[in-house]
């Protein structure tokens, strides 16, 4: 049962655990509904630890008999955990608890997902499996026997004996609680193998359940990638003999780091040409490659406390997207990341649930796995690294390794070792751990004398204490012609105020300004529409031109819709030759094609201090769309058969690039031809990335039907394909139907809702039907409240999770804003409700 009234839990008050573990043995005995957990464990007392009770957590368990040191005892049990005596010093404790995996809908502890055993400890999921100091600081070895008639059984480390009804499993590498894992069930494995740098053979398995093994070729290439580039770019090498994933349909996240054992939802890893588009494809090769990476940044170095969950999140999202820029594109990654970040990570830290990238207190640690924490996380990395160089990154980073090997650090930690390796002083910039808000930099310039001089100013909206941050502006210079006459210079800014000069010019240059995003902020900038068609002719830089184009299409897209203008000609003009221009990237065409989401329009306009109205943007959009098409009617079909891959199926770089554009074109032509080439890729198709992007484009025309339902027929069996079919219905049809179509597959015999991917394929993509889930007469508000208040009594966390699609409410109307209110108090207002969602409620209406 959940706490009645929740506690708030401050970073400030953190004390370290009293006692020190060596080892922890544990042995599970499997039942459905009666689970039998055996832990001993010997605890030590740690020398300078404060007194303390000895308190182990524990949640719903059912306690049969603990003793210490053989003899029983009577331990005083809490809702949170029990608490007894014990001896001055070292002793030995034992419990026996039994636990109902079967009847754990939460997906939270020990679980069961089709007839499968899994587990999922992080953050505080252990003390549902036992009692146990159940935090990220006390780490220990870990022995696990498992009984049950499973034939295949897993936990982290090496596998010791096994024989019948048993498998003993044993971890040397000290570890929190909250990266054991157990899994247990009728699995089969895609095996792999990888020889470490130091020419250690370690044996790889993915394990699915079975008629899976055909989709687990890609996971597996996957990780070899990841472990050689580890090796190679961080000098970092695999630790065990084998290396197992577990891909689980049932999965509140999207995949988890535990040692040696990771587990993951399927939509992470299962992959195959004709079931997994392009995106699904790059998607789980960059998941794999994160959880892969934590095994050094997470679990040979954790966190000390769930305060510092960026320093291991964010540092191997970080790791993650240098990996996939190396295995791709990194223009193209760049772009997308910042999309993402955009879309994500701003309403987060513009709205009501704005925290600093390391928060300084929570009442549910799960609801800080945010945008903010992972993306600004490594967006801060990024800086840093820019600030400090190449080689500097790499010389902290191996004292890192270093130094904080097996130990449970702290942001303070990690600061140390780059101020220790590069004698920086980082007090300032340490200021983007403890800041909320998103930097708002505004910048004029001054020509004089051959002297081009940038000023800038920085201040964080919403943030009244907010102090100047450290910003690296990566800057350049374009001459008259288009040339670049001062290449790429890292500006860093450190005051409110703070003006930087570019002498010996011979010209007055068009500058570049904040190339790559050198910086998480929102640059302000009175520029002409002629400066930036210039930017998005020339730039050398790929992402200033991308930013130009986007600029462009805001500035159109808001003309259109606050003063009813026809679509920008000169605009269209100049993006025409970037997405004709054979020598650019097709992925970085597809890029520019694509329009600004009318979310990313709603940020945009009440930024400009506008009342965004869903229902005109959607207008808009549409009528820009009609008009590129018919504009370039002239050569989108030859375009779009230039993009033809004539070659079997390949999701790398190149080919998927091409069939991105292709994809974009084929939207654009739907326009003008009501469907039929859409139809056509449809009946064709061989791949999932033709398929489905066929089938989208039926859906927006409104011809959907027959396809549809042959979809529907073809992949009937596949949960994962299936997942998509719901989601695309509700994601791509016209706003007007949106909430009634989600609605209307909430009674489809296969919306099983206490399945998380289907639970969000049909309600996030309702919240992402921009003008949808805004209907004016609140359906879409109201739906989504329902099935909120229905989940939360079995699933707290994707629920509470889910609470987040209304962080925006402010932006809205007076009649909108009411609407989403008195849903979000309808919430609050429930009998019995979770502490995870209480939280997220409370902050959204605070
Ligand atoms: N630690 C996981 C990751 O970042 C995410 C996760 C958090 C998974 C909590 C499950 C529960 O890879
Ligand atoms: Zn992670």
């Amino acid at each position: 049962m959940k706490d009645a009234s929740p506690q708030t839990i401050y970073l400030e008050d953190y004390t370290p655990f009293g006692w020190r573990i060596a080892e922890v043995h544990l042995t599970f005995r499997l039942a459905p509904h009666a689970t039998r957990v055996l832990s001993r464990i010997r605890f030590d007392p740690a020398p300078d630890a404060p007194e303390q009770d000895f308190f182990l957590h524990g949640e719903d368990l059912t306690l049969i008999r603990a003793a210490i040191d053989g003899a029983e005892i009577t331990p005083a049990l809490s809702p949170q955990g029990l608490r007894c005596a014990v001896p001055d010093g070292s002793f030995t404790f034992e419990t026996e608890v039994e636990i109902a995996p079967a009847a754990n809908t939460a997906l939270e502890g020990l679980y069961m997902s089709n007839g499968m055993y899994c587990t999922q400890c992080e953050a505080e999921g252990f003390r549902k499996i036992t009692y146990y100091p159940d935090r990220p600081d006390v780490m220990a070895t870990f022995t696990v026997r498992i009984e049950g008639t499973e034939p295949v059984k897993l936990s982290n480390g090496n596998p010791g004996g096994s024989g019948n009804g048993y498998a003993e499993w044993h971890d040397p590498w000290p570890k929190p609680a909250y990266l054991f894992a157990l899994v247990a069930g009728d699995l089969v494995n895609h095996p792999g193998s990888f020889t470490t740098m130091s020419g250690k053979e370690v044996a790889l398995n993915i394990w699915v359940r079975p008629g899976d093994e055909n989709k687990c070729a890609w996971g597996m290439e996957s990780l070899i990638a990841s472990m050689r580039w580890d090796e190679k770019v961080y000098g970092r090498e695999y630790d065990l003999d084998v290396f197992n994933i577990v891909a689980v349909d049932d999965f509140n996240m999207g995949a988890m780091e535990n040692k040696g054992l990771n587990v993951f939802n399927s939509s992470c890893v299962l992959a195959s040409p004709e079931t997994s588009t392009d995106a699904n494809f790059e998607r789980i090769e960059a998941i794999i490659a994160h959880e892969y990476f934590h095994n050094w940044t997470g679990n040979r170095i954790t966190c000390r406390d769930w305060f510092q969950l960026c320093l291991k999140e964010g540092l191997t999202v970080y790791r993650d997207s240098q990996f996939t820029s190396d295995m791709r594109s990194p223009e193209v990654k760049r772009i997308g990341d910042v999309i993402d970040l955009r879309a994500r990570q701003f309403p987060e830290d513009q709205g009501p649930l704005s925290h600093p990238v390391r928060p300084e207190s929570f009442q549910e640690i799960n609801n800080f796995y945010t945008a903010t924490v992972y993306e600004k996380g490594a967006e801060v990395i990024g800086m840093l690294k820019r600030l400090v160089g190449d080689d500097a990154y790499a010389k902290a980073l191996d004292l890192y390794f270093d130094r904080h090997d097996g130990q449970a650090c702290t942001i303070e930690d990690w600061l140390a070792v780059f101020q220790d390796s590069t004698g920086r002083d980082l007090t300032q910039f340490k200021r983007w751990y403890s800041q909320p808000g998103t930097p708002h930099l505004s910048v004029t310039e001054d020509w004089q004398d051959g002297t081009f001089t940038l000023t800038f100013a920085q201040h964080t909206p919403g943030q009244q204490d907010a102090q100047p941050q450290v910003l690296p502006i990566a800057v350049g210079l374009l001459g008259p012609n288009g040339d670049e006459v001062a290449p790429t210079r890292v500006l860093e800014m450190t005051e409110t105020r703070q003006s930087f000069a570019f002498d010996g010019l011979g010209a007055r240059p068009v500058p570049s300004i904040l190339r790559g995003f050198s910086a998480p902020v929102v640059l302000e900038r009175a520029t002409s529409a002629s400066e930036k068609s210039f930017l998005l002719a020339h730039d050398t830089d790929a992402f200033n031109r991308w930013e130009a184009n986007r600029d462009l299409a805001r500035a159109c897209l808001e003309a259109m819709v606050t003063e009813g203008t026809e679509p920008d000609d000169a605009w269209l003009g100049a993006l025409e030759q970037v997405v004709r221009d054979d020598t650019l990237d097709p992925a970085f065409r597809a890029l520019m094609l694509a329009l600004p989401t009318q979310a990313e329009m709603a940020q945009h306009l009440h930024a400009n201090g506008v009342t965004p109205d869903p229902d005109a943007l959607y207008a808009a959009s549409e009528s820009l769309r009609n008009a590129m098409a018919a504009r370039w009617s002239g050569w989108l079909g030859d375009l779009r058969a230039a993009c033809t891959v004539d070659a079997p199926y390949d999701p790398g770089a190149g080919q998927s690039g091409k069939r991105a554009l292709g994809g974009a074109l084929l939207a654009l032509l739907t326009r003008l031809d009501g469907g039929a080439a859409a139809q056509a890729q449809f009946d064709a198709a061989d791949n999932m990335t033709l398929q489905l992007g066929a089938l989208g484009c039926l859906v927006q025309a409104g011809t959907e039907h027959a396809a549809l339902a042959r979809f529907a027929e073809q992949w009937r069996g596949d949960r994962l394909v299936m997942d998509k079919w719901f989601a695309l219905q509700v994601a791509a049809t016209a706003p007007e139907n949106a909430a009634t179509r989600a609605e209307a597959l909430t009674r489809h015999p296969d919306f099983d809702w206490k399945n998380p991917n289907r639970f969000r394929a049909v309600f996030g993509s309702l919240a992402m039907n921009h003008a949808g889930f805004h209907a004016r007469d609140g359906r879409g508000y109201r739906l989504l409240a329902d099935w909120l208040i229905r989940l939360d009594e079995k699933n707290p966390q994707t629920t509470a999770r889910m609470c987040s699609v209304f962080q925006t409410w402010r932006r809205y109307d007076n009649a909108r804003q009411a609407l989403m209110k008195a849903e979000l108090e309808r919430l609050a207002a429930k009998p019995g409700l979770s502490r995870d969602v209480t939280e997220m409620v409370t902050r959204l209406l605070g």
